[in-house]
């Protein structure tokens, strides 16, 4: 049967909403931390979490800001986010279905974006980026959260390798350079990037997108034949957990 890759992306996480609502990895780390500090200057604004998953970024943004809409592709991860936000009593979070290429808002409706850990799975970055350029207010500010390719092309080969192993709905994990240039010609300046390292615990990352056992296996049969820079660069552990790298990109609609 034939896939258009948004179906993909649904089907990879639809049934895995609850996954996501739990998931220790997505819900904490030191960008959540500058991401609630940022939005303690947010006050009255609406917001939009694009991409949101398991809706971490909205619960953390939501008792500083008047409103968050937390929109995602999948509509079982929509449903999850709002019964998670109305289980925490947070009223302000409403939620909508949409692929983040084709927004359902306004020009200028929203007084902020972030997006995190969500762009690496779009089929269109650049759509995406000129959607939430075209929904914020000029001058206004967005945080943009992903996983970043090392650069180097070996280091990068064997990330996104395993990385679509283990999820059909992959796209790229992109270097820091082709963010920035993408988020440029979206009409995006860049006001600061930091990174931080994010470990992978093994058995947990693969479970949460329910990889085949033959996946998984290939997976670790990549990494056992890695070379000696790949295995330091990524820290691979004899579990197959590793240590990716994290992007904060903070800027603002030109
Ligand atoms: C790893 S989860 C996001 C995690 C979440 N933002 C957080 O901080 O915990 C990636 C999410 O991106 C969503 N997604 C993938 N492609 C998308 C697209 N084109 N438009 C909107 N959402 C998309 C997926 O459905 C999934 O819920």
């Amino acid at each position: 049967m034939r896939h258009g890759h948004n179906a993909i992306v649904d089907q990879q996480f639809g049934g895995q909403a609850q996954a996501y609502v739990s998931s220790a990895a997505h819900s904490s780390g030191p960008d959540l931390e500058r991401l609630a500090q940022s939005a303690q200057g947010w006050s009255g604004a609406k917001v939009l979490d694009l991409g949101c998953g398991g809706g971490h970024v909205s619960y953390t943004i939501a008792p500083h800001v008047a409103n968050v809409v937390a929109c995602d592709l999948s509509q079982q991860m929509v449903d999850a986010v709002c019964t998670q936000a109305r289980r925490r009593g947070m009223a302000n979070i409403e939620t909508r279905q949409a692929a983040a290429e084709a927004l359902p808002f306004e020009r200028g409706e929203f007084d902020a974006v972030v997006c995190r850990m969500s762009a690496h799975h779009w089929q269109d970055l650049d759509a995406g980026l000129r959607e939430a350029r075209r929904v914020l207010k000029a001058g206004s500010p967005a945080i943009f959260i992903d996983v970043i390719s090392p650069g180097d092309p070996m280091l990068d080969t064997h990330l996104q390798a395993v990385e679509l192993l283990r999820d059909r709905s992959h796209v790229r994990d992109y270097r820091i350079e082709e963010w920035s240039a993408a988020l440029g010609r979206a009409g995006f300046n860049l006001e600061r990037v930091s990174t931080h390292a994010l470990p992978m615990e093994f058995a947990s990352w693969v479970a949460r997108m329910k990889t085949p056992g033959a996946l998984a296996a290939a997976i670790r049969s990549l990494q056992a034949e890695a070379s000696a820079a790949t295995r330091d660069a990524f820290d691979i552990r004899e579990d197959g957990s590793f240590t990716i790298r994290i992007a904060t990109f903070e800027i603002t609609a030109a």
